[in-house]
């Protein structure tokens, strides 16, 4: 073999071996919006682009927060881009980061050019706009996930489910400008109902309440009747999510530590979510 085409098979080899780590592709997200709202494209290298750049790496690359959620914007009218990143009430903070990390990336994939965009991972959500979105309800446009399957009684399941809704749109509503979300089961009949609701905390506790009622009025007419009677839904508006299952899907009680001494640095001393006894406690308060 000559010395040529020994180099292209080492190069080949090397390609081979490092580009899938060099690659590695961002998950698909489960929703997203882009075009509902129907605002104008921005155009390839723009202000407005990157302005929106620029806010997005900010979010990848945030170690700062820890408590799931991000509001930033970058530049000035008429090019500035406001960004929420929101991640569900329950999960690690090195997970929440690498949701966010994604969804930052997969964002710009899904919605190429567009003004404004809505992304939903189970674990996390994103959007941006250059309108004022801080503080404000949007409820459009909505997105959602269903599991095929109905349920054994929808008249018992229904009355469980409301039950259970009622109290967490309470819990979550009255959590602080850092975290508002709650978690619960509620027994119907044979089945067990295990949901979660939560909301941007830059929403008041009336704008809270109000969106999720809004997101849970949805459930009987909305999605070409693929959510009404199922033993699994998810609901997101841009402000506030609803879901249900029939199984456990969140993480159980959370418990507020501080980090451990070795990884202290001056700029991080935050809290950390450790979980203690998942298996036995479904039910918890939001906790900061
Ligand atoms: C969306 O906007 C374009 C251009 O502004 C317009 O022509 C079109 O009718 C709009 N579509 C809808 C569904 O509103
Ligand atoms: C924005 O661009 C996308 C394709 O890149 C196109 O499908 C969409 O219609 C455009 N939106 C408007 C409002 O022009
Ligand atoms: C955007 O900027 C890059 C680098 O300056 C340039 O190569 C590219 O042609 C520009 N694209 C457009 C559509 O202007
Ligand atoms: C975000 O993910 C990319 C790969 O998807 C990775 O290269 C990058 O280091 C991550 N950024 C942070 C801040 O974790
Ligand atoms: C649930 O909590 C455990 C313990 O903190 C953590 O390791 C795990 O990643 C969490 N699950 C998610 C989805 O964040
Ligand atoms: C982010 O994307 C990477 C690469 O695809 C994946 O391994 C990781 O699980 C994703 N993070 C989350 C929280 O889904
Ligand atoms: C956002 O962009 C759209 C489309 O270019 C424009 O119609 C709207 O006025 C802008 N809103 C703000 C607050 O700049
Ligand atoms: C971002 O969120 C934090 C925590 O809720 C809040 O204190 C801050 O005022 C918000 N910033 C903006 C620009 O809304
Ligand atoms: C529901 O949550 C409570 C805690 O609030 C727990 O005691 C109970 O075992 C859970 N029920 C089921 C069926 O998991």
């Amino acid at each position: 073999m000559d010395s040529s085409k020994l180099e292209l098979l080492l190069s080949l080899l090397y390609i081979l071996l490092f580009q899938p780590s060099l690659s590695a592709a961002q998950p698909n997200f489960n929703n997203y919006d882009c075009t509902s709202n129907n605002v104008s494209n921005y155009t390839t290298n723009s202000t407005y682009q990157r302005n929106l750049n620029s806010l997005l790496s900010s979010l990848a690359s945030d170690t700062q927060i820890d408590y799931g959620f991000y509001n930033l914007s970058v530049g000035e009218f008429p090019d500035r881009v406001n960004a929420i990143a929101l991640c569900r009430g329950d999960i690690a903070v090195d997970v929440c980061r690498s949701c966010v990390n994604n969804s930052t990336r997969k964002i710009l994939q899904v919605c190429p050019n567009e003004m404004e965009a809505f992304g939903v991972y189970s674990l996390c959500m994103i959007r941006y706009s250059n309108r004022s979105i801080f503080g404000v309800v949007d409820e459009k446009p909505y997105v959602y996930m269903a599991n095929g399957m109905s349920v054994l009684d929808a008249t018992v399941f229904n009355q469980a489910l409301q039950t259970l809704f009622a109290r967490l749109r309470a819990k979550a509503a009255s959590g602080n400008s850092l975290k508002k979300f709650a978690s619960g089961n509620q027994s119907a009949g044979v089945e067990t109902i295990y949901a979660t609701v939560q909301c941007t905390p830059d929403l008041s506790e009336e704008q809270c309440s109000s969106c999720l009622l809004d997101v849970f009025r949805l459930i009987p007419n909305c999605c070409n009747g693929n959510v009404k009677g199922k033993i699994g839904a998810k609901l997101n508006y841009p402000s506030c999510n609803l879901r249900w299952e029939v199984v456990n899907f969140f993480n159980g009680t959370l418990e507020i530590l501080p980090p451990p001494p070795q990884i202290l640095s001056p700029s991080s001393q935050g809290r950390t979510w450790i979980v203690i006894n998942p298996l036995t406690h479904f039910d918890f308060d939001v906790l900061i």
